[in-house]
């Protein structure tokens, strides 16, 4: 077609950085759509290409070498490059306008696909200088890049987690002065930003630069509550918004569960409403478990994250975070780990995870011990398991059963019958069989003056 086009952005950052990218941008000096047209059509026949005229821009997929590639075609403009933008864009910049109107200098590289300047890099802001010292920089003053599109404040943040490289000063200057304008960003676009940070390397670098650049305090209030340390009579408690960090970051290393992550990130996030100052003991959280937990659903609503069940795994995790280690400050008794085993069902192992990540003491003495009870609980929980299967506890004598049997319709009876059995099989006194339960349901049943008349 003669049209200069480009591979840009995303693709071009990750080729030198050897990351691995199937999402290429190809950006042109002319139309967008009639090129990705021309190239899926030189591509096979059967190419479709989805075109989105108000972005003026068309994609489509390809597979090749067993990998699917997304391939995405822009006309160059001079206007600031967004994907969700709902103007209508015009196609009439060059591509050196289209360069400077994008986020970062690493992200504004071009490489030529035409072939005579096959490979060629287009780099007229330094991009590659900047990867190689791991610098994140506007191409142009930070103040209008960050006005075109505020929500490149979070992406500087994520990209500085994800990659560990560093903000230019001028740069995060400009992000404390622009912050309130984070609010015309939709939360979906900014949780997308959230979730790659969290589930960057190490965490704690991205929510530190949002807390230290005032974004937090905008998007995620409750979190940055955890800041701080109140001091009476000369006694301070941790400040909670770093122990959260190093939480996070502990969970990091040891799992790429996102919502685990999230659990890590919301475990003490009832401390601030829960805390009193008692002279005898000095700073307590009594209860910031359960006010945390209860908080899971509005949080999750309030940024736009999915409420398709992983709330409910976040809540109980959150609701749980403490079991495990009251449980191993006293003796570890099998009723007690039973217990646990019940209430976190198959997340038992998460739970865990959450709990030793949990241990940041500095005292050496402590954490040892902690770590040993933990040892205790993980073996009991595994022979336990084995012997009594409680992990997925279902009832061996069911609601229905024992209407049939003594002849009542649903009643409180029921309830006291069911959770008495259930507490004598998690209590160790009877095992989790069901001849053992039918045999106890017979005896509360009398002693609830309950006659069989079925059975
Ligand atoms: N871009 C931008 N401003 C934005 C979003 C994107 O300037 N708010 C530009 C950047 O040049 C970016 C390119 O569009 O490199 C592609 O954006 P996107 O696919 O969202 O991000 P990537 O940089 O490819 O990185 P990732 O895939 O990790 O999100």
């Amino acid at each position: 077609m003669g049209v200069k086009a480009y591979a840009v952005g995303g693709v071009v950052r990750d080729y030198f950085l050897q990351r691995p990218c199937t999402d290429i941008d190809v950006v042109c000096v002319g139309s967008g759509i009639e090129l990705a047209k021309a190239a899926a059509a030189s591509a096979g026949g059967h190419t479709k290409v989805s075109v989105y005229q108000n972005f003026g821009t068309a994609a489509f997929g390809y597979r090749y070498n067993n990998i699917d590639w997304q391939i995405e075609f822009v006309g160059a403009r001079k206007e600031s490059y967004r994907r969700e933008s709902r103007k209508p864009i015009v196609e009439d910049g060059t591509l050196e306008d289209d360069q400077n109107r994008r986020d970062f200098t690493v992200n504004a590289m071009a490489m030529s696909l035409n072939e005579e300047t096959w490979g060629e890099l287009v780099d007229p802001f330094g991009g590659i200088r900047d990867l190689n010292e791991g610098l994140l920089r506007t191409p142009l003053d930070p103040d209008i890049t960050f006005s075109d599109d505020p929500l490149r404040m979070m992406r500087a943040v994520r990209f500085a987690s994800q990659l560990g490289f560093r903000i230019e000063d001028k740069t995060f200057e400009a992000i404390g002065r622009n912050k309130e304008r984070i609010e015309i960003v939709s939360k979906e676009r900014i949780a997308t930003e959230l979730n790659k940070i969290i589930m960057s390397p190490r965490p704690s670098v991205g929510f530190k630069l949002l807390e230290l650049s005032g974004l937090l305090k905008l998007i995620f209030p409750e979190l940055s509550k955890l800041k701080g340390i109140e001091t009476v009579e000369g006694r301070g408690h941790k400040d909670n918004f770093y122990h959260t960090m190093e939480v996070l970051d502990h969970v990091a290393e040891k799992s790429d569960n996102m919502w685990l992550r999230w659990a890590a990130l919301l475990h003490d996030i009832g401390k601030p409403y829960t805390k009193r100052y008692d002279e005898r003991i000095g700073w307590t959280f009594h209860g910031h478990e359960a006010k945390g937990s209860h908080m899971v659903k509005r949080l999750f609503k309030n940024l736009h994250l999915p409420l398709n069940g992983k709330e409910r795994y976040v809540e109980k995790l959150v609701m749980l975070h403490m079991r495990p280690i009251i449980l191993s400050e006293d003796i570890v008794t099998d009723s007690a780990v039973r217990r646990l085993l019940f209430e976190a069902g198959d997340d038992i192992e998460d739970l865990m995870t959450l709990c030793e990540a949990d241990i940041t003491s500095k005292n050496e003495v402590k954490v040892k011990r902690f770590m040993e009870n933990f040892s205790t609980v993980r073996r009991k929980l595994v022979e336990l398991e084995e012997k009594d299967r409680i992990r997925n506890f279902q009832p061996p004598v069911g609601g229905e059963e024992i209407m049939r049997i003594f002849g009542i319709p649903p009643c409180h009876e029921i309830g006291i019958i069911k959770d008495r059995i259930k507490d004598a099989i998690l209590d160790g006194k009877i095992p989790n069989e069901r001849e053992a339960a039918v045999k106890m349901m017979y005896e509360i049943a009398a002693e609830l003056g309950l006659k069989a008349v079925n059975g």
